[in-house]
Protein backbone atom coordinates (compact mmCIF):
# COMPACT_ATOMS: atom_id res chain seq x y z
CA UNK A 1 0.00 0.00 0.00
CA UNK A 2 1.23 3.47 -0.85
CA UNK A 3 -0.67 6.92 0.24
CA UNK A 4 -0.71 9.81 -1.77
CA UNK A 5 -1.06 13.23 -0.03
CA UNK A 6 -2.31 16.17 -1.95
CA UNK A 7 -2.16 19.38 0.07
CA UNK A 8 -4.61 21.54 -2.48
CA UNK A 9 -5.68 24.84 -1.99
CA UNK A 10 -9.46 24.09 -0.68
CA UNK A 11 -8.67 20.58 0.75
CA UNK A 12 -6.38 18.24 1.76
CA UNK A 13 -6.10 14.48 -0.13
CA UNK A 14 -5.38 11.84 1.00
CA UNK A 15 -5.51 8.16 -1.31
CA UNK A 16 -4.45 4.68 -0.71
CA UNK A 17 -3.45 2.25 -3.70
CA UNK A 18 -1.92 -1.00 -3.93
CA UNK A 19 1.18 -2.36 -5.23
CA UNK A 20 -0.59 -2.70 -8.64
CA UNK A 21 -1.65 1.18 -8.92
CA UNK A 22 -5.61 0.39 -7.87
CA UNK A 23 -7.43 3.16 -5.72
CA UNK A 24 -8.44 1.87 -2.50
CA UNK A 25 -10.09 4.75 -1.12
CA UNK A 26 -9.49 8.71 -0.46
CA UNK A 27 -10.41 11.26 1.80
CA UNK A 28 -10.73 14.72 1.90
CA UNK A 29 -10.90 17.11 5.09
CA UNK A 30 -11.76 21.33 3.61
CA UNK A 31 -9.43 23.82 3.99
CA UNK A 32 -9.70 27.73 3.95
CA UNK A 33 -7.69 30.70 2.23
CA UNK A 34 -7.75 33.87 4.58
CA UNK A 35 -8.24 37.29 2.51
CA UNK A 36 -7.52 39.73 4.62
CA UNK A 37 -7.00 42.46 2.34
CA UNK A 38 -7.74 42.89 -1.67
CA UNK A 39 -5.14 40.97 -3.18
CA UNK A 40 -3.99 38.53 -0.52
CA UNK A 41 -4.22 35.03 -0.01
CA UNK A 42 -2.91 33.06 3.18
CA UNK A 43 -3.57 29.76 4.67
CA UNK A 44 -2.60 28.26 8.51
CA UNK A 45 0.05 25.93 7.98
CA UNK A 46 -1.15 24.19 11.34
CA UNK A 47 -4.32 23.88 9.53
CA UNK A 48 -2.88 21.40 6.82
CA UNK A 49 -2.03 18.89 9.52
CA UNK A 50 -4.76 19.32 11.27
CA UNK A 51 -6.52 18.26 7.52
CA UNK A 52 -3.98 15.77 7.09
CA UNK A 53 -5.21 14.33 10.41
CA UNK A 54 -8.85 14.63 9.08
CA UNK A 55 -8.24 13.06 5.94
CA UNK A 56 -6.42 10.28 7.59
CA UNK A 57 -8.82 9.45 10.36
CA UNK A 58 -11.68 9.37 7.39
CA UNK A 59 -9.89 7.17 5.38
CA UNK A 60 -9.54 4.77 8.83
CA UNK A 61 -12.73 4.57 9.13
CA UNK A 62 -13.22 1.80 5.75
CA UNK A 63 -9.60 1.41 5.54
CA UNK A 64 -7.51 1.09 8.91
CA UNK A 65 -5.74 -2.51 8.00
CA UNK A 66 -4.75 -1.21 4.72
CA UNK A 67 -2.97 2.23 6.27
CA UNK A 68 -1.39 0.27 8.84
CA UNK A 69 0.44 -1.80 5.53
CA UNK A 70 1.46 1.39 3.89
CA UNK A 71 5.29 1.32 2.32
CA UNK A 72 5.88 4.69 1.08
CA UNK A 73 4.04 8.10 1.12
CA UNK A 74 3.84 10.91 -1.55
CA UNK A 75 3.73 14.97 -1.05
CA UNK A 76 1.78 17.22 -3.65
CA UNK A 77 0.73 20.23 -2.56
CA UNK A 78 -0.39 24.08 -4.29
CA UNK A 79 2.94 25.58 -5.52
CA UNK A 80 4.93 28.68 -4.13
CA UNK A 81 3.58 29.31 -1.34
CA UNK A 82 5.97 30.93 2.03
CA UNK A 83 5.57 29.53 5.04
CA UNK A 84 8.68 30.88 6.99
CA UNK A 85 9.65 28.63 10.12
CA UNK A 86 12.31 30.01 13.21
CA UNK A 87 14.75 28.15 14.85
CA UNK A 88 12.78 26.36 17.21
CA UNK A 89 10.60 24.99 14.37
CA UNK A 90 7.49 27.41 14.71
CA UNK A 91 5.43 29.21 11.98
CA UNK A 92 6.22 32.75 12.09
CA UNK A 93 3.28 34.29 9.94
CA UNK A 94 0.08 33.03 7.71
CA UNK A 95 1.67 31.21 4.43
CA UNK A 96 1.28 33.61 1.76
CA UNK A 97 -0.50 31.75 -1.27
CA UNK A 98 0.19 31.61 -4.97
CA UNK A 99 -2.42 33.48 -5.69
CA UNK A 100 -1.08 36.54 -3.45
CA UNK A 101 -0.48 38.90 -5.34
CA UNK A 102 0.61 41.30 -3.03
CA UNK A 103 4.30 41.30 -3.52
CA UNK A 104 3.79 42.57 -7.34
CA UNK A 105 6.22 45.74 -7.00
CA UNK A 106 9.16 43.46 -5.41
CA UNK A 107 8.29 40.84 -8.05
CA UNK A 108 8.93 43.67 -10.49
CA UNK A 109 12.00 44.72 -9.23
CA UNK A 110 13.59 40.99 -8.59
CA UNK A 111 12.17 40.49 -12.44
CA UNK A 112 14.16 43.77 -13.10
CA UNK A 113 17.41 41.80 -12.25
CA UNK A 114 18.51 39.63 -15.31
CA UNK A 115 20.10 36.98 -13.25
CA UNK A 116 16.94 35.81 -12.11
CA UNK A 117 15.38 34.91 -15.86
CA UNK A 118 18.62 33.92 -17.12
CA UNK A 119 19.06 31.28 -14.26
CA UNK A 120 15.59 31.02 -13.35
CA UNK A 121 13.88 30.46 -16.43
CA UNK A 122 10.85 32.11 -15.50
CA UNK A 123 9.47 35.51 -15.05
CA UNK A 124 9.56 36.48 -11.21
CA UNK A 125 5.90 36.36 -10.88
CA UNK A 126 4.58 37.90 -8.05
CA UNK A 127 2.91 34.26 -7.13
CA UNK A 128 6.38 32.80 -6.87
CA UNK A 129 8.16 32.67 -3.23
CA UNK A 130 11.15 35.13 -3.64
CA UNK A 131 9.36 38.47 -3.66
CA UNK A 132 6.91 37.54 -1.29
CA UNK A 133 10.12 36.88 1.17
CA UNK A 134 11.31 40.64 -0.63
CA UNK A 135 7.88 41.79 0.53
CA UNK A 136 8.14 40.66 4.52
CA UNK A 137 11.71 41.74 4.31
CA UNK A 138 10.19 45.81 3.93
CA UNK A 139 6.67 45.10 5.56
CA UNK A 140 7.20 42.97 8.38
CA UNK A 141 10.96 42.92 9.23
CA UNK A 142 11.01 41.95 12.63
CA UNK A 143 9.13 38.67 10.97
CA UNK A 144 11.70 38.44 8.59
CA UNK A 145 14.49 38.98 11.00
CA UNK A 146 13.76 35.53 12.64
CA UNK A 147 13.21 33.52 8.90
CA UNK A 148 15.59 30.03 9.66
CA UNK A 149 13.82 27.96 6.96
CA UNK A 150 11.47 28.76 4.30
CA UNK A 151 9.40 25.79 2.87
CA UNK A 152 6.60 25.12 0.41
CA UNK A 153 3.54 23.95 1.28
CA UNK A 154 3.83 20.15 0.96
CA UNK A 155 7.53 20.14 2.45
CA UNK A 156 6.04 22.10 5.68
CA UNK A 157 3.70 19.17 5.92
CA UNK A 158 7.53 16.53 5.18
CA UNK A 159 8.43 18.57 8.14
CA UNK A 160 5.94 17.86 10.26
CA UNK A 161 5.78 14.00 9.21
CA UNK A 162 9.49 13.34 9.01
CA UNK A 163 10.77 15.92 11.37
CA UNK A 164 13.05 17.20 8.10
CA UNK A 165 13.68 19.90 5.99
CA UNK A 166 13.75 18.66 2.50
CA UNK A 167 12.22 20.02 -0.72
CA UNK A 168 12.25 18.36 -4.37
CA UNK A 169 12.92 19.89 -7.75
CA UNK A 170 9.35 20.60 -9.33
CA UNK A 171 8.05 22.82 -6.54
CA UNK A 172 11.20 24.45 -6.10
CA UNK A 173 11.97 25.62 -9.26
CA UNK A 174 8.79 27.96 -8.39
CA UNK A 175 10.62 29.92 -5.56
CA UNK A 176 12.65 31.83 -8.17
CA UNK A 177 15.78 30.55 -6.17
CA UNK A 178 16.55 27.44 -8.50
CA UNK A 179 18.91 26.95 -11.42
CA UNK A 180 16.06 25.12 -13.42
CA UNK A 181 18.78 23.74 -15.39
CA UNK A 182 21.21 22.86 -13.45
CA UNK A 183 18.67 21.37 -10.66
CA UNK A 184 20.24 23.64 -7.83
CA UNK A 185 19.73 26.66 -5.53
CA UNK A 186 21.72 30.03 -6.88
CA UNK A 187 23.35 31.55 -4.50
CA UNK A 188 23.28 34.52 -6.11
CA UNK A 189 19.77 34.82 -6.73
CA UNK A 190 19.41 33.83 -2.73
CA UNK A 191 21.45 36.93 -1.77
CA UNK A 192 19.34 39.22 -4.10
CA UNK A 193 16.67 38.02 -1.91
CA UNK A 194 18.44 38.96 1.35
CA UNK A 195 18.55 34.79 2.36
CA UNK A 196 21.58 32.31 2.14
CA UNK A 197 21.84 28.46 1.35
CA UNK A 198 21.29 28.23 5.29
CA UNK A 199 17.49 28.98 4.88
CA UNK A 200 16.74 26.04 2.20
CA UNK A 201 15.71 23.02 2.89
CA UNK A 202 17.85 20.57 1.35
CA UNK A 203 17.17 19.36 -2.31
CA UNK A 204 16.22 15.50 -4.26
CA UNK A 205 14.51 14.71 -6.92
CA UNK A 206 10.38 14.19 -6.38
CA UNK A 207 11.40 10.21 -6.87
CA UNK A 208 13.89 10.31 -4.06
CA UNK A 209 13.30 9.36 -0.51
CA UNK A 210 13.25 12.28 1.37
CA UNK A 211 12.52 11.58 5.07
CA UNK A 212 11.20 9.03 7.43
CA UNK A 213 7.73 8.83 9.29
CA UNK A 214 8.34 10.01 12.83
CA UNK A 215 6.98 7.43 15.65
CA UNK A 216 4.85 10.23 16.75
CA UNK A 217 3.09 11.26 13.49
CA UNK A 218 2.72 7.64 12.10
CA UNK A 219 0.72 6.99 15.62
CA UNK A 220 -1.62 9.71 14.99
CA UNK A 221 -2.18 9.22 11.78
CA UNK A 222 -2.45 5.05 12.25
CA UNK A 223 0.27 4.57 9.58
CA UNK A 224 3.85 2.27 9.94
CA UNK A 225 6.56 4.57 11.92
CA UNK A 226 9.72 4.67 9.70
CA UNK A 227 8.37 4.43 6.14
CA UNK A 228 9.89 5.98 3.45
CA UNK A 229 8.07 9.37 2.37
CA UNK A 230 9.19 10.64 -1.26
CA UNK A 231 9.95 14.04 -2.61
CA UNK A 232 7.00 14.01 -4.12
CA UNK A 233 6.55 17.59 -6.85
CA UNK A 234 4.20 20.38 -7.13
CA UNK A 235 0.30 19.99 -7.77
CA UNK A 236 0.97 20.52 -11.20
CA UNK A 237 4.10 17.64 -11.93
CA UNK A 238 2.38 15.80 -9.09
CA UNK A 239 -0.89 15.79 -11.39
CA UNK A 240 1.06 14.62 -14.61
CA UNK A 241 2.78 11.89 -12.88
CA UNK A 242 -0.90 10.70 -12.13
CA UNK A 243 -2.10 11.25 -15.52
CA UNK A 244 0.93 9.91 -17.38
CA UNK A 245 2.01 13.12 -18.89
CA UNK A 246 6.23 12.15 -18.44
CA UNK A 247 6.96 11.79 -21.82
CA UNK A 248 8.17 14.48 -23.77
CA UNK A 249 5.01 16.29 -26.31
CA UNK A 250 2.36 14.79 -24.15
CA UNK A 251 -0.07 17.15 -22.58
CA UNK A 252 -3.08 18.21 -20.14
CA UNK A 253 -5.36 20.70 -19.64
CA UNK A 254 -5.99 21.13 -15.70
CA UNK A 255 -9.51 22.86 -15.42
CA UNK A 256 -8.89 23.57 -11.71
CA UNK A 257 -9.39 26.59 -9.23
CA UNK A 258 -6.40 27.67 -11.29
CA UNK A 259 -5.96 26.66 -15.03
CA UNK A 260 -2.71 25.23 -16.31
CA UNK A 261 -1.79 24.04 -19.56
CA UNK A 262 1.37 21.79 -18.82
CA UNK A 263 3.78 20.51 -21.31
CA UNK A 264 6.05 17.81 -20.48
CA UNK A 265 9.72 17.76 -21.84
CA UNK A 266 12.59 15.81 -22.20
CA UNK A 267 15.16 18.57 -22.05
CA UNK A 268 14.98 22.72 -20.55
CA UNK A 269 12.83 24.94 -22.45
CA UNK A 270 12.77 28.00 -21.35
CA UNK A 271 11.06 30.66 -22.64
CA UNK A 272 9.89 33.69 -19.81
CA UNK A 273 9.18 36.44 -22.78
CA UNK A 274 6.11 34.26 -23.48
CA UNK A 275 5.17 34.12 -19.67
CA UNK A 276 5.50 30.15 -19.96
CA UNK A 277 6.60 28.32 -16.78
CA UNK A 278 9.55 26.54 -17.68
CA UNK A 279 10.11 24.09 -14.50
CA UNK A 280 11.57 21.25 -13.18
CA UNK A 281 9.54 17.58 -13.60
CA UNK A 282 9.11 15.41 -10.63
CA UNK A 283 11.15 12.18 -12.45
CA UNK A 284 15.16 12.78 -12.74
CA UNK A 285 16.10 14.69 -15.72
CA UNK A 286 13.27 15.60 -16.92
CA UNK A 287 11.28 19.18 -17.07
CA UNK A 288 7.97 20.72 -18.31
CA UNK A 289 6.43 23.87 -19.20
CA UNK A 290 2.95 25.09 -18.52
CA UNK A 291 0.68 28.36 -19.08
CA UNK A 292 -0.91 29.14 -15.79
CA UNK A 293 -4.48 30.72 -15.15
CA UNK A 294 -4.91 31.97 -12.14
CA UNK A 295 -8.94 31.98 -11.35
CA UNK A 296 -10.34 28.88 -13.54
CA UNK A 297 -13.27 26.93 -12.20
CA UNK A 298 -12.51 29.66 -9.48
CA UNK A 299 -14.24 32.45 -12.53
CA UNK A 300 -16.89 29.99 -11.83
CA UNK A 301 -16.87 29.71 -8.25
CA UNK A 302 -17.18 33.86 -8.18
CA UNK A 303 -20.26 33.69 -10.43
CA UNK A 304 -21.51 30.82 -8.24
CA UNK A 305 -20.89 32.72 -5.15
CA UNK A 306 -22.74 36.10 -6.31
CA UNK A 307 -25.42 34.30 -8.03
CA UNK A 308 -26.06 31.66 -5.20
CA UNK A 309 -26.48 29.32 -7.40
CA UNK A 310 -24.03 25.55 -7.66
CA UNK A 311 -21.28 25.69 -9.76
CA UNK A 312 -22.45 22.26 -11.72
CA UNK A 313 -26.42 24.11 -11.92
CA UNK A 314 -24.75 27.04 -13.60
CA UNK A 315 -23.39 24.60 -16.33
CA UNK A 316 -26.24 22.77 -16.27
CA UNK A 317 -28.62 25.59 -17.83
CA UNK A 318 -26.26 25.65 -20.94
CA UNK A 319 -27.50 21.99 -21.69
CA UNK A 320 -25.08 19.30 -23.34
CA UNK A 321 -24.84 21.27 -26.70
CA UNK A 322 -22.13 23.57 -27.47
CA UNK A 323 -23.69 27.11 -29.50
CA UNK A 324 -22.06 29.96 -31.07
CA UNK A 325 -20.54 32.25 -28.76
CA UNK A 326 -22.96 35.26 -27.97
CA UNK A 327 -22.38 39.14 -27.51
CA UNK A 328 -21.11 38.18 -23.80
CA UNK A 329 -17.14 38.12 -23.38
CA UNK A 330 -15.49 37.56 -19.86
CA UNK A 331 -11.73 38.00 -18.75
CA UNK A 332 -11.15 35.68 -15.99
CA UNK A 333 -8.29 37.64 -14.40
CA UNK A 334 -10.22 37.98 -10.72
CA UNK A 335 -6.98 38.03 -9.15
CA UNK A 336 -4.34 38.74 -12.21
CA UNK A 337 -3.05 37.04 -14.71
CA UNK A 338 0.24 35.21 -15.56
CA UNK A 339 -0.01 33.69 -18.79
CA UNK A 340 0.27 35.56 -20.85
CA UNK A 341 0.17 39.09 -19.61
CA UNK A 342 2.50 38.80 -16.01
CA UNK A 343 -0.01 41.61 -14.91
CA UNK A 344 -1.08 41.29 -10.97
CA UNK A 345 -3.21 44.74 -11.30
CA UNK A 346 -5.41 43.64 -14.21
CA UNK A 347 -8.91 42.46 -12.84
CA UNK A 348 -11.75 40.67 -14.68
CA UNK A 349 -14.17 42.13 -16.78
CA UNK A 350 -17.87 41.48 -18.84
CA UNK A 351 -18.29 43.49 -21.90
CA UNK A 352 -20.75 43.23 -24.26
CA UNK A 353 -23.82 42.59 -21.83
CA UNK A 354 -27.17 44.04 -22.95
CA UNK A 355 -30.66 44.14 -22.17
CA UNK A 356 -31.31 40.03 -23.26
CA UNK A 357 -28.00 38.95 -20.97
CA UNK A 358 -29.00 36.57 -18.36
CA UNK A 359 -27.71 34.37 -15.72
CA UNK A 360 -27.07 32.11 -18.65
CA UNK A 361 -25.36 34.06 -20.88
CA UNK A 362 -22.79 35.11 -18.07
CA UNK A 363 -22.21 31.49 -17.23
CA UNK A 364 -21.20 31.10 -21.19
CA UNK A 365 -19.14 34.00 -21.44
CA UNK A 366 -16.95 32.43 -18.22
CA UNK A 367 -16.88 28.99 -19.74
CA UNK A 368 -15.70 30.49 -22.53
CA UNK A 369 -13.68 33.29 -21.54
CA UNK A 370 -11.50 30.22 -19.50
CA UNK A 371 -11.65 28.17 -22.56
CA UNK A 372 -10.09 31.49 -24.08
CA UNK A 373 -7.84 31.91 -21.90
CA UNK A 374 -6.02 28.49 -22.35
CA UNK A 375 -5.85 29.67 -25.77
CA UNK A 376 -3.77 32.03 -24.91
CA UNK A 377 -1.32 29.43 -22.94
CA UNK A 378 -0.93 27.26 -26.30
CA UNK A 379 0.04 30.43 -28.50
CA UNK A 380 2.45 30.78 -25.30
CA UNK A 381 3.90 27.30 -25.25
CA UNK A 382 3.36 27.24 -29.34
CA UNK A 383 6.38 30.45 -28.68
CA UNK A 384 8.16 28.24 -26.43
CA UNK A 385 8.78 25.69 -28.73
CA UNK A 386 6.21 22.97 -28.39
CA UNK A 387 3.38 22.60 -29.90
CA UNK A 388 0.64 20.39 -29.00
CA UNK A 389 -1.78 17.97 -31.28
CA UNK A 390 -4.30 16.76 -28.60
CA UNK A 391 -4.74 17.33 -24.87
CA UNK A 392 -6.40 15.19 -21.98
CA UNK A 393 -8.61 17.41 -19.81
CA UNK A 394 -8.62 17.24 -15.94
CA UNK A 395 -10.18 18.76 -12.78
CA UNK A 396 -13.42 19.85 -11.82
CA UNK A 397 -14.38 21.87 -14.78
CA UNK A 398 -13.01 19.03 -17.01
CA UNK A 399 -17.20 17.12 -15.41
CA UNK A 400 -19.09 19.71 -17.68
CA UNK A 401 -19.26 18.55 -21.22
CA UNK A 402 -20.39 22.10 -22.62
CA UNK A 403 -16.59 23.02 -21.14
CA UNK A 404 -14.45 20.68 -22.79
CA UNK A 405 -16.33 20.81 -26.12
CA UNK A 406 -15.67 24.37 -25.96
CA UNK A 407 -12.06 24.10 -25.45
CA UNK A 408 -11.82 21.50 -28.05
CA UNK A 409 -13.29 24.25 -30.24
CA UNK A 410 -11.17 26.94 -29.14
CA UNK A 411 -7.67 24.94 -29.14
CA UNK A 412 -8.60 23.15 -32.52
CA UNK A 413 -8.00 19.72 -31.16
CA UNK A 414 -9.39 16.73 -30.16
CA UNK A 415 -9.71 16.73 -25.77
CA UNK A 416 -9.13 13.56 -24.46
CA UNK A 417 -11.23 11.96 -21.08
CA UNK A 418 -9.64 10.10 -19.21
CA UNK A 419 -11.94 7.12 -18.07
CA UNK A 420 -13.31 7.00 -14.33
CA UNK A 421 -10.74 6.92 -11.98
CA UNK A 422 -8.75 9.84 -10.00
CA UNK A 423 -5.87 10.56 -11.38
CA UNK A 424 -5.18 13.98 -9.63
CA UNK A 425 -2.28 15.05 -7.59
CA UNK A 426 -2.71 12.71 -4.59
CA UNK A 427 -2.90 9.60 -7.22
CA UNK A 428 0.63 11.29 -8.84
CA UNK A 429 1.88 11.86 -4.98
CA UNK A 430 1.04 8.45 -4.01
CA UNK A 431 2.59 7.12 -7.43
CA UNK A 432 5.96 8.71 -6.25
CA UNK A 433 5.21 6.82 -3.26
CA UNK A 434 5.77 3.86 -4.47
CA UNK A 435 8.75 4.47 -6.61
CA UNK A 436 10.54 5.86 -3.80
CA UNK A 437 9.63 2.95 -1.76
CA UNK A 438 10.36 0.31 -4.20
CA UNK A 439 13.23 1.85 -6.06
CA UNK A 440 10.66 1.23 -9.07
CA UNK A 441 11.56 2.47 -12.98
CA UNK A 442 9.38 5.86 -12.45
CA UNK A 443 8.34 5.79 -16.58
CA UNK A 444 6.93 2.17 -16.08
CA UNK A 445 5.13 3.33 -13.16
CA UNK A 446 3.62 6.86 -14.43
CA UNK A 447 1.36 5.39 -17.18
CA UNK A 448 -1.12 7.22 -18.81
CA UNK A 449 -5.24 6.04 -17.79
CA UNK A 450 -7.17 4.66 -21.02
CA UNK A 451 -9.08 7.30 -22.08
CA UNK A 452 -13.03 7.55 -21.87
CA UNK A 453 -13.85 9.40 -24.64
CA UNK A 454 -12.36 11.69 -27.27
CA UNK A 455 -14.00 15.63 -28.02
CA UNK A 456 -13.33 16.67 -31.43
CA UNK A 457 -13.32 20.16 -32.09
CA UNK A 458 -17.00 21.45 -33.29
CA UNK A 459 -16.22 22.45 -37.00
CA UNK A 460 -18.95 24.51 -37.61
CA UNK A 461 -18.95 26.37 -34.62
CA UNK A 462 -15.08 27.21 -35.16
CA UNK A 463 -15.21 30.22 -37.40
CA UNK A 464 -17.66 31.59 -35.00
CA UNK A 465 -15.66 30.88 -31.52
CA UNK A 466 -12.41 32.43 -33.54
CA UNK A 467 -14.12 35.97 -34.62
CA UNK A 468 -15.30 35.16 -30.30
CA UNK A 469 -11.82 35.00 -29.26
CA UNK A 470 -9.86 37.67 -31.96
CA UNK A 471 -12.44 40.13 -29.62
CA UNK A 472 -11.34 38.60 -26.35
CA UNK A 473 -7.64 39.30 -26.97
CA UNK A 474 -8.87 42.88 -28.38
CA UNK A 475 -10.52 43.71 -24.86
CA UNK A 476 -7.17 43.12 -22.51
CA UNK A 477 -4.97 46.11 -24.50
CA UNK A 478 -8.13 48.24 -24.02
CA UNK A 479 -9.03 47.66 -20.27
CA UNK A 480 -5.59 47.92 -18.84
CA UNK A 481 -5.46 51.42 -20.85
CA UNK A 482 -9.09 52.08 -18.81
CA UNK A 483 -7.88 51.15 -15.16
CA UNK A 484 -4.36 52.16 -14.70
C1 LIG B 1 1.27 27.01 -10.58
C2 LIG B 1 0.32 27.60 -9.61
C3 LIG B 1 -0.91 26.87 -9.25
C4 LIG B 1 -0.76 26.31 -7.87
C5 LIG B 1 -2.10 25.97 -7.29
O1 LIG B 1 2.32 27.82 -10.92
O2 LIG B 1 0.53 28.66 -9.07
O3 LIG B 1 -1.28 25.91 -10.19
O4 LIG B 1 0.18 25.30 -7.84
O5 LIG B 1 -2.53 24.75 -7.35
Amino acid sequence: MYLGLDLGTSSLKALLIDADQRILGSASAPLSVERPHPGWSEQDPDSWITATKAALAELAKTHAAELAKVRGIGLSGHMHGATTIDRGGKVIRPCILWNDTRSYEEAAALDADPQFRRLTGNIVFPGFTAPKLKWMAANEPDAFARVAKVLLPKDYLRLWLSGESISEMSDSAGTSWLDVGKRAWDDGLLAATGLDRSQMPSLVEGTDRAGALRAEAASQLGLPAGIPIAGGAGDNAASACGMGTVADGQAFASLGTSGVLFAANNRYLPNPDSAVHAFCHALPGTWHQMGVILSATDSLNWLSGITSTEPSALTAELGDSLVAPGSVLFLPYLSGERTPHNDAAIRGVFAGLGHESDRAAMTRAVVEGVAFAFRDSLAALAQAGTSLSRVTAIGGGSRSSYWTQALATVLGMPVDIPEGGDFGAAFGAARLGLIAAEAADPFAVCTPPATARTIHPNRDLAAGFDDAYQRYRALYPAIKGAMS
